[in-house]
């Protein structure tokens, strides 16, 4: 686990202003891991229904990213709706929850990133891939179903996803980038609060 952990923190030596990227979101994303949703889904505390509907959630903003920005040349493992179809399928099995407009929260997400240039359209990519590339390595080991976590070639990912967004990145974006990632990750707050109060059967 530590071996793979270290091949996966060492995939790919980003440039100076993906490191600014990285520092300047720490904050948001040091609370964001500290989150309960999130500390339960490493504890494996997490309820199986919480988890589905969290998947049904980010599963629209997964399809608009790959539509929007990756594209139909986009390498089969990096093709993340199809591997959160296949977890929803499962979750289906044993979750009693009727997955509708009750419990979907990404409205006024969605509304945002289909208002965001091709370019910010990217801080999507950057949140949800990277997430499951790096951190999600380590959640999956106590989620049921885990397609979305499962790639044949992790470092070749990180490294496709970091190439496609340093292409477009300059010290005049830079600034704006960072601050539609902030945006997102209180979405992925706003969400995640609003998953924990739900109540199942
Ligand atoms: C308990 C939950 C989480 C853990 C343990 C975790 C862990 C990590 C780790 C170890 C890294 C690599 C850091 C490095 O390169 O030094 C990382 C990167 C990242 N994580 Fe998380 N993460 C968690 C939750 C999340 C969530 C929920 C999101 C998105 C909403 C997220 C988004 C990211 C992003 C975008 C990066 C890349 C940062 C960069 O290098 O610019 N993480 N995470």
């Amino acid at each position: 686990m530590i071996w793979h952990l270290i091949k996966v923190l060492t995939a790919y030596r980003p440039n100076k202003l993906s490191k600014k990227i990285k520092q300047e979101t720490k904050g948001l994303h040091d609370e964001i891991e500290s989150h309960p949703f999130f500390k339960s889904m490493i504890d494996g505390s997490l309820s199986n229904e919480c988890y589905y509907v969290y998947l049904f959630n980010l599963l629209p903003i997964y399809k608009s990213v790959e539509y929007f920005v990756l594209g139909e040349n986009i390498v089969p493992d990096l093709k993340q709706s199809k591997k959160i179809n296949q977890d929803i399928v499962e979750y289906s099995k044993i979750c009693n929850v009727r997955l509708d407009a009750n419990n979907f929260f990404c409205n006024e997400w969605l509304a945002h990133f289909n208002k965001k240039s091709p370019f910010l359209k990217k801080t999507e990519l950057y949140i949800r891939w990277l997430a499951d590339l790096y951190g999600g390595q380590i959640l999956k080991k106590n989620i049921k179903f885990t397609n979305k976590y499962e790639f044949k070639d992790v470092r070749k990912c990180i490294k496709i996803v970091r190439k496609l967004i340093e292409k477009d990145l300059n010290d005049s974006n830079v600034n704006e980038f960072i601050n539609e990632v902030n945006k997102s990750y209180n979405f992925h707050k706003n969400l995640a609060d609003k998953i924990l109060a739900l109540k199942f059967d």
